[in-house]
């Protein structure tokens, strides 16, 4: 068969190359598929001298990396970039909706890689709270914590506050030492991976007073929620910049918000204003922007601290955002980050910078694949645009994800196809099956109805951006996956981050490369 198939295609010869000269950054539509002989994507890879002549421009750059890691300056910067639930599955499908597996990611290009095990104290499977203190504070703890150690179970109203049991992050040693730092997510702002950058508590969910009580049944008085946190204790309040969503962990439930929703706080605070006025009784310029176009209106030379808290909620996933007016009210990540590389930049001493695209990990989640690689993709793009604005010679630029999820590519689909679409191939009981798909999660339904079985997907289906990819077990929601998850650096130092190594060993070579903290080279 693989005779005939080579056959057919020298006799098409010059016509499939015609055909096939297309542009890689639009892909096929699911039903658009070509005649059997032309599933190749560049007629150039039938060439051996192709992959050679790949090979070597691949090896002189690793050459040129090696030579320049001889370096001995330390880094001025650090940007963070955290792609929540990015596994390594999610950037090889990212490629593909790009146009073709050829293609790469932007951070994919960075000079040095290597892989983070990700498992937590109590669980083999982590989430983006116990893994927060991983590569944020260096410390492992217990699943359901953030910013203490593994004596502190989830829920621990006691050892939850005991400023023993407090693991300080790579924000408060830069602090420390005369740097900037400032956090950007696409969830809240007091969710599970910005909250590693200055929360200390016993259980995520404790993002507002109310919840404090009703998630645990502790006291808001002493187990001060992660807000309040935010904006009271130390390393949050010297944040210079914090964006994202989240207003209603800042508000009253009798308090509405600048786009008209409820607060979630019962204690009566206005944590927005407090932030204002802390910062305004001392002398310091600061804003607070709700929409994108607050933000433009900001002087960014000259703010001192920015909070722009851009939805209730989490910000929207990006595709949603490019397909609505959402685009004109709200921020993208790329934008946020650019705003915040302007603030922090201001300081001579340098910062560190975190960043969340965090809705990757929640579109996994609904086992929504589709909305997953488009944030992926947008996380991509505010990477390679921080990589612009930034110098390889004093800032480092790593890029991790905290934990994987189950989806995998699986059949055997033809170059050109999809990989959001249909396996070309159907299965054994005749029914066709996605490309994508995940080990449990809602998709079951998508999967499996009650009166005939495994249900017949059609290309069409799949082509809606709310369609949820097959799943084998039914789970309300997907779980997260254990496999390591990739990382990526460039800048000074990058080659600490080539290998294998735990997560909560990236903290200490970040700061390695910082000259800070408990890891500085004193
Ligand atoms: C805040 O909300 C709670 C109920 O959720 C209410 O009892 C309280 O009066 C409110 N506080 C203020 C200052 O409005
Ligand atoms: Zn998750």
């Amino acid at each position: 068969m693989r005779t005939t198939f080579l056959f057919a295609l020298a006799l098409t010869g010059i016509l499939v190359g015609v055909v096939l000269a297309r542009d890689r950054a639009h892909p096929r539509s699911a039903t658009a598929r070509l005649g059997s002989a032309a599933h190749l994507t560049n007629e150039a890879e039938r060439e051996a001298s192709y992959w050679n002549e790949f090979a070597q421009e691949t090896l002189r750059a690793k050459v040129q990396e090696a030579a320049k890691a001889g370096s001995t300056q330390s880094a001025k910067n650090v940007i963070l970039f955290l792609g929540d639930g990015m596994s390594i599955h999610t950037i090889t499908a990212t490629r593909n909706l790009m146009g073709d597996s050829s293609n790469q990611v932007s951070f994919e290009k960075f000079p040095y890689f290597g892989l983070s095990k990700t498992y937590c104290v109590d669980r083999q499977v982590a989430d983006s709270a116990c893994t927060a203190t991983a590569y944020l504070g260096g410390v492992k703890g217990n699943y359901g914590t953030i910013g203490v150690n593994a004596k502190v179970k989830r829920y621990d109203c006691n050892n939850g506050q005991n400023p023993a049991n407090f693991v300080d992050s790579i924000a408060k040693w830069a602090q420390d030492v005369g740097k900037d730092a400032g956090l950007v997510t696409t969830a809240r702002v007091t969710h599970a991976s910005p909250a590693g950058v200055y929360a200390h508590t016993a259980n995520r969910d404790w993002e507002n007073d109310a919840k404090v009580y009703q998630n645990g049944g502790c006291s808001a008085k002493d187990n001060v929620d992660i807000a309040r946190q935010l904006v009271e204790w130390d390393v949050g309040k010297k944040l210079k910049v914090i964006m994202g969503g989240g207003r209603r962990n800042f508000i009253n439930t009798t308090v509405n918000d600048e786009e008209g929703l409820p607060g979630h706080r019962t204690d009566g605070l206005n944590l927005i204003q407090d932030w204002l006025k802390d910062k305004q009784a001392n002398k310091q310029q600061a804003a607070y922007v709700w929409s994108k176009k607050g933000l433009s209106l900001v002087d960014l030379e000259k703010t001192e601290y920015l909070l722009g808290l851009f939805a209730s909620s989490h910000c929207p996933y990006n595709g949603d955002l490019e397909r609505s007016n959402y685009k004109l009210v709200k921020p993208s990540l790329t934008e946020m980050t650019d705003a915040a590389i302007k603030v922090l930049r201001k300081n001579e001493n340098g910062y560190f910078l975190f960043v969340e695209g965090a809705r990757i990990d929640m579109a996994h989640h609904d086992t929504r694949a589709r909305k997953s690689l488009e944030d992926t993709l947008e996380f991509s793009r505010a990477i390679e645009h921080a990589r612009a604005m930034t110098s390889e010679e004093d800032t480092l630029i790593v890029v991790t994800s905290d934990h994987s999820h189950t989806m995998t590519i699986n059949g055997y689909p033809y170059r050109d196809q999809p990989i959001t679409g249909l396996s070309d191939q159907l299965a054994d009981d005749g029914l066709p099956f996605t490309v994508l798909s995940y080990a449990n999660g809602p998709g079951f339904s998508t999967t499996y109805n009650d009166k005939t079985g495994r249900s017949k997907i059609s290309a069409k289906q799949t082509e809606d951006v709310r369609f949820e990819y097959l799943a084998t077990v039914p789970l309300d929601s997907e779980t997260h996956g254990g496999d390591d998850v990739g990382v990526f650096a460039s800048g000074p130092f990058a080659q600490y981050f080539s290998g294998n190594y735990e997560q909560s060993n990236i903290p200490a070579m970040m700061a390695r490369a910082l000259n800070i903290g408990p890891f500085a080279n004193l």
